[in-house]
Order: C-alpha cells, then structure tokens, then sequence
C-alpha cells in the first residue's frame, strides 16, 4: 500500500485479537521438573500457568486474523505490520512478512525486536506512520519463548509462555481518539542481565532486573504523563507488562497507581513478553473496562533493557476476544 503525506487525525484502535495456544503448564506441573512448589511461584510472581507450544508466526496469524475480523477492515485496507517479538520463527528473515502473507495483505511488514516492550515500540512507531500517511496499522505482539525458556530452570522456568496479541489501530476523523504522550528508552549497559545467545536459553539475573524494572516503570511513566500535560489521577486505566506482580506493586507504591486501575493476566499466562500487553489489553476489554474518552497508559520494559509507554485517549467500542 501506498501513502501520500497528509494531516493526521487522531489514534483509535479498530480491532484487537488475541491468542494462546491450547497446552497449559501449571505451578504444580513445573515441580516434577525442578525444586519449587505452586505456593513459592505465587507468592514470589503472581503466575499460576503459561502456555506453550505452536510458532510466533501461527500465534501471530490467528491473533491478527481475529483483529482483522473484528475491525470490519479487508486485508486491502491494511497499511502496514509491525510484528514485536524476541523469539522469531528464523533469524532471518523477519516473521512478518510470512504473516502477511498468510492473511492476504499487500503492505510493509517488519519485525521489531525491542524485547517485552516491544508491542509499545510498535504502537509508537505505528503513530508515527500515521503522520506519514498511512493508516490502518497492524501491531502485533507475539511469542513462542518456550523455545527459549529452559523450564528446568528455577529462576526463568517459572516465568515465561506463548501467546500473542494484535491490534490495528487507525486515524480516528473525530479527533477523540488521540496519542496524549508517550516515551521510549534503552539502556545497553544492562544487555547481560537478560539475554539469550543464538541457540541458548534465557539466562536472567532476577533481582537486577527486578531492580531496574520497577525504576524504568516510574521513568517512563512521568516522562509520558509529562509529554500528556496529566497526573497519575489522569490516569483511568493501566495496561503494564505482565512480568512480575511484585514488580507492578512496587512501581506502583512509588508512583501512586491504585491496583482496581490495573489490568493483571499474569496468572493465567506468564511473562509473554511483547504479547503480554496487548493480551492484556484483549482481556480489559472482555471485562468491558475500556470506555470511551478513558486515558489509557501502557506501559512496558524489558531485556535491553528497554522501556516505552504511550498515553492514549480511547475512542470506539471494542469487546473482547475468544481468547478470553
Ligand atoms: N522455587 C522455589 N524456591 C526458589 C525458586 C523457585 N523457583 N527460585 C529461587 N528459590 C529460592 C532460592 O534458592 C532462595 O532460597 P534461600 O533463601 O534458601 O537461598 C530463595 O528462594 C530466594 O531466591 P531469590 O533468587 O533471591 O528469589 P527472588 O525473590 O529474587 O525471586 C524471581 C526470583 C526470579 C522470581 C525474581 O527475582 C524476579 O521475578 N525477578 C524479575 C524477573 C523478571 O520479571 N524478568 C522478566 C522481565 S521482562
């Protein structure tokens, strides 16, 4: 597809999917592999199961064919696919252009590796786009981290899944939907404490991470409430990274977030990485939390590390999806 440059008007989202795959492994699966009890994973994470098994590309297609569907949109109308994940089907080439394919669209499409907040990166980079023209973005999150989880592993075993989440999102003609601020942010100098070398498993080390997860959270948060001219009690709704309940409230006792503005899956899925936010996104509006004129923040961090967030005012009227 091709654009030409002209005013943009406005972000909405025009369809959201959602997929897991169908195996489960719970807490209490995990002991017959390692040393630790559902009662420690729970108290120490807030994760009860994750799900493993099928590709970040059949994720991928069956999350974006439901967003697809929900939009009302035709594969022509898509602009372009920007898949996040940090757990391709190859090294090369990206993932996203086998998913486009399979759906029947005829635009751009590349992957964006920016680890857990990669889905924000894209929602970013998306809106960016969009002031070049072109609409109807597809911005998927998607993972198949068993691939790189060993879950004989205490400290990442217990952690991570598959999943995926889509959403296009559109230039809104009334101008109620709008990007209010947003902010996004690397540091290398943290790259060794999560990783994972060519043909390796995720090597963490957990209390670093957990350390510089919950400063990132706060960073990120001011810098795009800053951009959006709001305060926390602005604020109506929270998507934040699915990786750790503990990290959540600890970022939350510093920034002043109350846990009924949070949306929370963790238990059910694990740490799904770029698919953890716009899974979790699926499920706030399952629940029916999302209304219009609602100030919305994502917020994600991850192996890099990275970090980004974006206030958004929602417009439109989206339910959930089947994977809920
Ligand atoms: N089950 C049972 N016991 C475990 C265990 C497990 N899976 N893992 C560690 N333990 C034990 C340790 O051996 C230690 O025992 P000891 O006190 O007798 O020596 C104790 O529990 C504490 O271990 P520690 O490693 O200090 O745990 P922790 O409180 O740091 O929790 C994590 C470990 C991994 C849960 C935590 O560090 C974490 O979640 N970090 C963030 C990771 C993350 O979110 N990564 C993705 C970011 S996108």
């Amino acid at each position: 597809m091709t654009a030409s440059v002209s005013a943009p008007v406005g972000f909405r989202f025009a369809g959201v999917g959602a997929a897991l795959p169908e195996k489960v492994i719970n807490n209490v699966d995990l002991t017959a592999a390692m040393d630790t009890t559902d009662e420690w994973i729970r108290e120490r994470t807030g994760i009860g199961a994750r799900h493993v098994g099928s590709s970040t590309s059949e994720l991928s297609i069956a999350a974006a064919r439901e967003a697809l569907d929900r939009s009302g949109l035709q594969p022509a109308d898509i602009g372009q696919v920007i898949l996040a994940t940090t757990s391709p089907d190859y090294i090369c080439p990206g993932t996203a252009p086998a998913v486009a394919y399979a759906l029947g669209l005829d635009c751009g499409a590349f992957d964006l590796q920016a680890a857990c907040s990669g889905w924000v990166y894209g929602l970013v980079v998306a809106n960016g786009l969009m002031l070049q023209g072109l609409d109807n973005i597809l911005v998927i999150g998607a993972e198949s981290l068993d691939r790189i989880t060993d879950y004989t592993a205490r400290d990442t075993g217990i952690l991570f899944g598959n999943g995926a989440g889509a959403a296009i999102v559109q230039q809104d003609p009334t101008g109620n939907g709008r990007v209010l601020g947003w902010d996004l942010g690397a540091n290398g100098a943290h790259v060794g404490i999560l990783y994972s070398e060519h043909g390796g498993f995720l090597q963490m080390d957990g209390k670093e991470v957990f350390r510089q997860a919950v400063t990132v959270m706060q960073r990120s948060t001011n810098a795009a409430l800053a951009m959006a001219g709001l305060t926390v009690d602005d604020i109506d709704l929270v998507i934040p990274h699915q990786a750790n309940v503990r990290i959540v409230d600890a970022a939350w006792k510093k920034l002043g977030f109350s846990q009924e503005k949070t949306v929370m899956i963790l238990e059910r899925t694990g740490n799904t990485s770029a698919a953890s936010i716009p899974l979790a996104l699926a499920d706030a509006l399952h629940e029916g939390r999302l209304e219009p004129g609602h100030n919305v923040l994502f917020l994600g961090f991850g192996a890099g590390m990275t970090w980004a967030s974006m206030i958004v005012r929602w417009e439109g009227t989206l339910t959930g999806t089947a994977a809920w």
